[in-house]
This record gives C-alpha cells, sequence and structure tokens, in this order.
C-alpha cells in the first residue's frame, strides 16, 4: 500500500512528464465543449423589424420559449397579449416583460386551451377589445401528461396542442385577415417526425402512450400549416410552423416524474448543452418577424432557416381529413 504523501508526488511527477500532452487533451475538451454548445444553440433571428402599432398575441407566454417570444416582440414596440391559463402566473410574468422590453404594453388576457368554452370566450374579449391582430403566436404546448381528458372530453395533447388551437386560429381569421399582412405562427416539433395521425382512434382511447400522443399532437400542427396556408392564399395572412429546438423549459414537467432518479442525475450534466429559452424563442421571433418571409406561407422551420418536415406532415389528403374532423369536434361549420 503506497502512503497519501508518494501518490501525491507521482501524480505530481505525471502531471510534469504529461504537461503538453494534457494541456492538449484540456484544451481539446474544452473547444469541443464550445463549439457542440455553440451548435445546439442554433441559428439566431437577426431581424431588426419594429412592431410599432402592431398587436401580437402569444398563447401560453408565461413561462418557456412563450416568455422570450414576449419579451422580444414587446422589444420591438408591439402590443403583447399573453393568452394564459393561470392568471397568477400570467402577471407576474406580464411584470417581468414589461421590465425586460420596456414596453408597458402588455396586457393578460384568461385562455385554458382544454376548454373550447374558455377558447369562445378570449375570441369574443379580443373582438371587442382589439381592433387588429398582426401576428398569432400558438405557443402553448404540453408534453407527454398521463392519459388525461380535456373539459370537452379530448385526449388532452391533442385537444390542447391541436384543437384549442384549431378553434382559436379559425375564430381569429377575420381578425388577421383585417389586420393583413399578418401571420400565424405555430410551434411544433421535430416529434413530429415520427409522428401518426390515428384517424381510427383519434384521443387513443384504446391504445394511449404519453409519447405516441405528444407526436400526433405535433405532426397535426404542422399539417395544419398547409392546409390553413392554402385556404389563406391570397389574404395577405400567412402561417408559418416550426421546430425550436430542444429547450430547457417546464416542458418536461409530466416527464422527469416518470424516469428513474439515477437516469435524471445522468442527464444532468447534458442539460448544460441544451438550448436556454433565449435561444428557444429565435426560431418563432424569426418565423413572426422576418422581412424575408413575407411571400412566403405553409413552410416548416427550424434554427432560423427552413427544413423539411416529414414526409407525412407533407400529405394533402391527410391535412384536409384531419382538417374536416378537428372542424367537427369543435363545433365549427
Ligand atoms: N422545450 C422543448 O425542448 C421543445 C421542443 C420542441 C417543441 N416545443 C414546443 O414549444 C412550445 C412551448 O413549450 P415550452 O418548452 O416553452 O414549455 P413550457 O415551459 O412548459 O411552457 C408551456 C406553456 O404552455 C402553457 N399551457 C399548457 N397547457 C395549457 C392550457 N391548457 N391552456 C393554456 N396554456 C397552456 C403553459 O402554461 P402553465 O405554465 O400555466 O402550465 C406554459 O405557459 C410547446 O408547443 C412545445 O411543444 C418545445
Ligand atoms: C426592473 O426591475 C428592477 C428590480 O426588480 C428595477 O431595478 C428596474 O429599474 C426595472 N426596470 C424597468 C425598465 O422597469
Ligand atoms: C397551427 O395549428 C392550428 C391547430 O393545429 C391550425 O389550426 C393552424 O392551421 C396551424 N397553423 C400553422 C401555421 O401551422
Ligand atoms: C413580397 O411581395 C411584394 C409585392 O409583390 C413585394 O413588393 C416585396 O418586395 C416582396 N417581398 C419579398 C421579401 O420578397
Amino acid at each position: 500500500m503506497s502512503n497519501p504523501m508518494e501518490v501525491y508526488s507521482q501524480a505530481k511527477e505525471f502531471l510534469k512528464e504529461h504537461a503538453t500532452g494534457l494541456a492538449f487533451v484540456f484544451i481539446a475538451v474544452g473547444t469541443g465543449l464550445i463549439a457542440t454548445r455553440r451548435w445546439m444553440a442554433g441559428g439566431v433571428c437577426r431581424s431588426k423589424a419594429r412592431l410599432d402599432g402592431k398587436t401580437v398575441l402569444i398563447t401560453g407566454a408565461n413561462t418557456g420559449i412563450g416568455k422570450e417570444t414576449a419579451v422580444d416582440l414587446a422589444g420591438r414596440g408591439a402590443r403583447v397579449i399573453l393568452a394564459c391559463r393561470d392568471m397568477g402566473r400570467a402577471n407576474r410574468a406580464a411584470d417581468e416583460i414589461r421590465n425586460r422590453s420596456g414596453n408597458g404594453n402588455v396586457v393578460v388576457k384568461q385562455l385554458d386551451l382544454e376548454s373550447l368554452q374558455s377558447v369562445r370566450a378570449l375570441v369574443a374579449d379580443v373582438k371587442t377589445s382589439e381592433d387588429r391582430l398582426d401576428i398569432l403566436i400558438n405557443n402553448a404546448g404540453i408534453m407527454m401528461c398521463p392519459k388525461w381528458q380535456t373539459v370537452d372530453g379530448f385526449e388532452m395533447q391533442f385537444g390542447v396542442n391541436h384543437l384549442g388551437h384549431f378553434l382559436l386560429t379559425n375564430s381569429l381569421l377575420d381578425l388577421l385577415k383585417k389586420s393583413s399582412p399578418s401571420r400565424v405562427v405555430n410551434v411544433s416539433s421535430l416529434a413530429h417526425e415520427k409522428g401518426e395521425i390515428h384517424f381510427d382512434d383519434i384521443n387513443l382511447d384504446r391504445d394511449y402512450d404519453p409519447m405516441k400522443s405528444y407526436r400526433q399532437s405535433k405532426l397535426a400542427n404542422v399539417l395544419f400549416s398547409r392546409e390553413l396556408a392554402k385556404s389563406l392564399e391570397g389574404t395577405g395572412v400567412t402561417v408559418y410552423s416550426l421546430h425550436p429546438g430542444v429547450i430547457r423549459t417546464e416542458l418536461g414537467r409530466h416527464l422527469w416524474p416518470t424516469i428513474a432518479l439515477w437516469k435524471r442525475l445522468l442527464f444532468n450534466p447534458l442539460m448544460l448543452l441544451i438550448k436556454s429559452p433565449w435561444e428557444g424563442a429565435q426560431t418563432t421571433i424569426y418565423c413572426a418577424v422576418d422581412e424575408s418571409l413575407q411571400n412566403t406561407s405553409g413552410l416548416y422551420y427550424s434554427d432560423c432557416g427552413p427544413k423539411q418536415a416529414a414526409p407525412q406532415a407533407c400529405d394533402d389528403v391527410a391535412a384536409k381529413k384531419l382538417w374536416d374532423i378537428s372542424a367537427s369536434m369543435v363545433g365549427l361549420a
């Protein structure tokens, strides 16, 4: 058994002998980590477009990438409406957004996307209190929750991520058209790529799986982008859907508790590599304001540039079918 002093002097000797090599490894690993982090950070929206006199509505803007998007757009001079379900959280976020953007024109309105009644009430409120709507950002989302149902009996993720936004968007189209050129931005996800619309079991009653449901709801977002863009051709309302990246937000709140502690600990260092909410908001901001997208509609974006969506997200027949089913589920003629 070697004593501690011996180990210490041997280690010292080793460091001396291999100083250059070790420094090299250290620098290489460091550079690699920084490069990886930069690469993970993705694109940045470089547009300086101002939004003075314009109105923006963002769903789920009290935290995560929605809140960061709100800070940016308020900073460009827009009137920003935060449509959120929890008024306490929303008011605290509004204070922070006013403070960080230096724009006091930030208002809070109640919207719970798991209730069609709440969507209708918000629409009525917006129609009476606002004379224009230039940018609608469908950002709110829920991921991989247990088998829950919305107030209206729909499967939760399909109901919140897709159906609630479907009714909201369709009900605000008149105001958007009146304010054109205007934009609809849908925050979807890479998760749509493995998604499938289960037309024979759309609420997944027979075979619920949290991941399968999240993927279906995010594929629905992209499919609708196409169908909506088609129906809005020539109106001056353009639509965009996007993958924001993998971001440190509260989105994992239902997923984390189901993962074993040791796995979570193993994942923890990786958390340093994934995007911050500010980085995650960049593609949403790009789709909302970038001048180069003015005459483009119905496409899918990632890292502040166009991206090819998965084949099943480019299926016009499925898009139409989903549109019709959704319209009847939310009671739209
Ligand atoms: N984070 C990622 O890595 C990632 C990756 C791909 C796509 N996305 C998408 O990005 C969007 C924003 O997510 P995030 O990462 O910022 O997540 P987040 O931090 O969990 O924020 C989600 C927001 O949606 C709101 N929301 C949830 N259910 C709602 C409901 N029934 N009615 C109204 N609002 C509701 C939440 O409100 P409460 O705070 O009141 O719950 C919250 O404001 C989502 O559409 C998500 O699918 C995120
Ligand atoms: C934001 O809040 C901080 C303290 O909470 C305060 O010092 C600062 O002046 C505020 N900034 C604005 C623009 O209101
Ligand atoms: C956004 O999603 C909603 C609901 O899924 C849909 O009605 C709308 O057409 C979509 N728009 C875009 C740009 O994806
Ligand atoms: C969009 O179209 C309008 C009218 O045709 C044109 O004036 C404008 O320059 C176009 N913008 C871009 C970015 O292509």
